[in-house]
């Protein structure tokens, strides 16, 4: 077993069921690359400053090199009694390259030194989480254009409401996953501040260049308060909550799915090889993917109570309280990354069944607001309109007809305004096409919000 590195002050060793409970490394192991490049560019820094001599920079960057190789390629040991991943590396140094390597932790602490990693390894997960997320926007506009004129029912309280375009129903997710796009480009912005330097809490007394680092290690901002900046974990809460609503969305479409592909709906199919059988009945053909990607919602949304009441009353500045934030952040990635990667690749081969869908708006009087809205165009307050409307509707039910299946003389009974022209306006392309409010339903719109989709995704695959 290797020699801990802070061992002066101390007369005991520390109990082994201690070094065993304090120990993170095996959850923070996979910040590796971060740190080591993160222990590059303070090397280069302190060189250029003159904190150490242009030799130990050489020796001591060679061996950050040789550690990372190690580690790359799973030849190197992790021990609970190193504690966590800086410890692990910086105690390997040691054993490569000799004394030169207590040079390394000079004007800085494993506070702002796990900080900066953190921060590091989340800017590259969140530009990936962006591009992930732009692929999925890309495949919903796919799907609206293939299926640009299907119409189904649109629903309130689960009830049968309005038709609509399935096309506008794919565009509603397209502006949701554009509102997370949003939200973790902005949360970027504060992930990307460098820490390091603000050493244990109160800055150092080395004369140290932190722009230096921060231009090699690419951070636009560096933190401007060393206290906050080794207690501060805002930029992971927000990543967190980002995910939580990013995964709301994703459970409601899983929802969604779920509820098209049973047969009490059939407006879908999944692809056999996104589905599963059952193991006693043969003829079942279960949802699992969307019904996963809805169970994890939970945990999403356990890891950002976990890391908000872990934050919550922590003094100033760094505790150890806030080594539990890894195992939240960690779990949140693993789980937000694959629940869209599921959903790229599993909604181009969805069965779209375009008659059961055009059946459903045609039966359930989808077309009861229409025929009151014409009937406000002959000049009756829509609210009297209303009460017309729903007199024919439960006349109809009663027939077991539609509105539009009823005769003109029958449908006057309930208003003399009616004439000839209303079964135009119950039929479902007038339903669609004259919805043309900005952000309504008709296939004009629909086309022009495609359009403009293609294009935002041009210019950010561009970008
Ligand atoms: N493993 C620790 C963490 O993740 C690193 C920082 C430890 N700092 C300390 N002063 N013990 O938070």
């Amino acid at each position: 077993m290797s020699e801990k590195l802070w061992t002066g002050r101390f007369t005991e060793k520390t109990d082994r069921l201690v070094e065993d409970f304090t120990s993170s490394i095996d959850i923070d192991k996979r910040l590796y690359s971060y740190d080591i490049e993160g222990s590059i560019a303070h090397c280069r820094m302190l060189e250029k400053a003159s904190i150490i001599s242009e030799e130990d920079a050489t020796t001591l960057i060679e061996g950050l090199g040789l550690i990372k190789r190690e580690i790359d390629r799973g030849e190197f040991q992790f021990d609970n009694s190193l504690e966590d991943i800086h410890m692990h590396i910086e105690t390997r140094l040691m054993e490569k390259v000799g004394k030169t390597a207590q040079k390394l932790h000079t004007a800085r602490s494993r506070n702002d030194q796990v900080a900066l990693d953190v921060r590091m390894y989340l800017r590259d997960e969140t530009s990936d989480t962006v591009k992930r997320l732009v692929m999925l926007k890309t495949v919903l506009v796919d799907l609206a254009k293939i299926n640009i004129d299907v119409v189904l029912p649109g629903y309130t309280h689960l009830q049968r409401a309005q038709p609509v375009l399935l096309s506008h129903y794919f565009m509603a997710y397209y502006e949701m996953f554009s509102r997370d796009v949003e939200r973790f480009d902005d949360c970027l912005k504060r992930i990307n501040v460098m820490p390091l330097g603000s050493a244990a809490l109160a800055g150092t007394t080395y004369p140290i260049d932190r722009a230096y680092t921060a231009s090699l290690l690419d951070f636009p901002k560096i933190s401007a308060n060393s206290i906050d900046a080794v207690s501060d974990r805002d930029f992971i809460i927000e990543f967190i909550s980002a995910a939580s609503i990013c995964m709301v969305h994703l459970s409601r479409m899983s929802e969604e799915l779920i509820l098209w592909s049973s047969s009490e709906f059939g407006f879908i199919e999944l692809p056999d090889s996104f589905a599963t059988g059952s193991s006693i009945m043969p003829q079942k053909k279960n949802p699992d993917v969307p019904e996963l990607v809805r169970g994890k919602t939970g945990r999403v949304f356990g890891d950002l109570v976990s890391i908000l009441t872990m934050m919550k009353s922590l003094p100033l500045s760094y505790n150890r309280d806030m080594q539990e934030d890894k195992p939240v952040l960690f779990g949140t990635v693993d789980i937000l990354k694959p629940c869209i990667e599921v959903y790229i690749k599993m909604l181009p081969k969805l069965k779209i069944n375009t008659e059961a869908m055009n059946t459903a708006a045609t039966r359930g009087f989808l077309n009861a607001t229409d025929m009151a809205d014409y009937l406000v165009s002959t000049g009756i307050p829509f609210r009297q309109a209303h009460g017309c409307v729903g007199e024919a509707v439960a006349y109809a039910a009663n027939k077991k007809k539609e509105l539009h299946e009823l005769t003109l003389e029958e449908l006057q009974s309930f208003s003399s305004h009616i004439k000839q022209d209303v079964f135009k306006i119950l039929t479902l392309d007038q339903m669609i096409n004259r919805r043309k409010s900005l952000g309504g339903t008709a296939l004009e719109n629909v086309k022009a919000a495609i359009k403009a989709a293609e294009e935002e995704l041009a210019s950010k695959i561009k970008g």
